[in-house]
This record gives C-alpha cells, structure tokens and sequence, in this order.
C-alpha cells in the first residue's frame, strides 16, 4: 500500500479592488447577469460569464422549472452555448457569482459536482485548462487557475475505453 496525496493551490482575495482590471471586469459581468437566470422556485440565481480564447464573452445563467430536475445551472448553460456558437474555442477564464431572494450574497459559490464534471470534460475536449473566478455579490473572491482541481479521480471518456 502507498498513500497518494492530491493538492492543489488557489488565490484568495478579500474583494474584488484586489483583482486584476480585466479579471474585475469579468466578474462584475457575472454579478450583472444574474438579473438573466430564470430562478423562480429556488430565488438563487447565478451568472456566468467566459472569455473565450478569440476574445468573446458568452454568458449563462440558471434555467429553473415546475418539473425542478429539469432545471440547468448556469455553468452548464454557458458551456452549451459556447459550443453551440464558437465550437472550437477554448475558454480562457469563467467568472461566477449570485444572489439569493434578497439580492445578496458576500461569499463565493463553487460549481455542484454535475458541473465540475461538464466543466473537466470541456477542458479535456479543449485541450486547455478554464480558469476561475468566483464571487458574490461582495466580499472573497477565489481564482482557481485549473478547474480540473475541483474534480480529482473523475470520470472520463477514457474510462469508457478500458
Ligand atoms: N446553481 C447554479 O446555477 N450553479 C451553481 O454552481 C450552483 C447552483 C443553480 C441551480 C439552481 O437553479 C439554483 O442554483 C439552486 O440550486
């Protein structure tokens, strides 16, 4: 028996003045977008924002419904569309934020176990890492450089091969 150990290092930011002009700018597209999700039933909504590596910005946001499975998180939104319109574009940076039935929130999310899997499989197809910022509406933030540390020991399409 050995012991494999997994590590992984991160950024952590005490507001968003900290961040670089460009990485603010994403987020603060993020925080605007939330206005888009259509979050009826849980009240929490989320936005995303990409910068893809040709310079364009896709976002998505939450799509709740009656039926509540059927409901998309905003990540896997933006991934949809991202591929749907730019299909060979990697995306170089992903901000994410929210707000709950008041509007508010002061500390980051992180993508659910469902995205993080999207989100690794994109970058596998992409060939290239997706960095993230994610923040509320105040407060932390955290840049993750490589989603693909959220999701240690995932799943693959090489799975499938085995
Ligand atoms: N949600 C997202 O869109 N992204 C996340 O990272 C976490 C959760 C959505 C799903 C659902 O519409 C609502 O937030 C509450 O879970």
């Amino acid at each position: 028996m050995k012991r494999q150990e997994y590590h992984f290092e991160f950024e952590v930011y005490e507001s968003m003045e900290e961040l670089a002009k460009e990485d603010a700018w994403l987020l603060d597209q993020a925080r605007e977008v939330t206005q888009n999700a259509y979050a009826p039933y849980s009240k929490f909504k989320v936005g995303a924002v990409a910068k893809l590596a040709n310079g364009e910005i896709v976002s998505g946001t939450n799509q709740e419904n009656a039926s509540y499975p059927v409901g998309i998180c905003a990540e896997r939104v933006l991934l949809s569309v991202v591929s749907s319109l730019f299909p060979k574009q990697p995306i170089d940076t992903m901000a994410i934020s929210y707000n709950n039935a008041n509007g508010e929130s002061d500390q980051p999310i992180t993508p659910c176990g469902i995205c993080r899997q999207s989100i690794k499989e994109f970058e596998q197809r992409m060939n290239q890492p997706v960095r993230l910022i994610l923040g509320g509406m105040h407060g932390k933030v955290y840049v993750i450089p490589n989603a693909d540390n959220l999701l240690p020991l995932s799943f693959t399409g090489e799975d499938l091969k085995r």
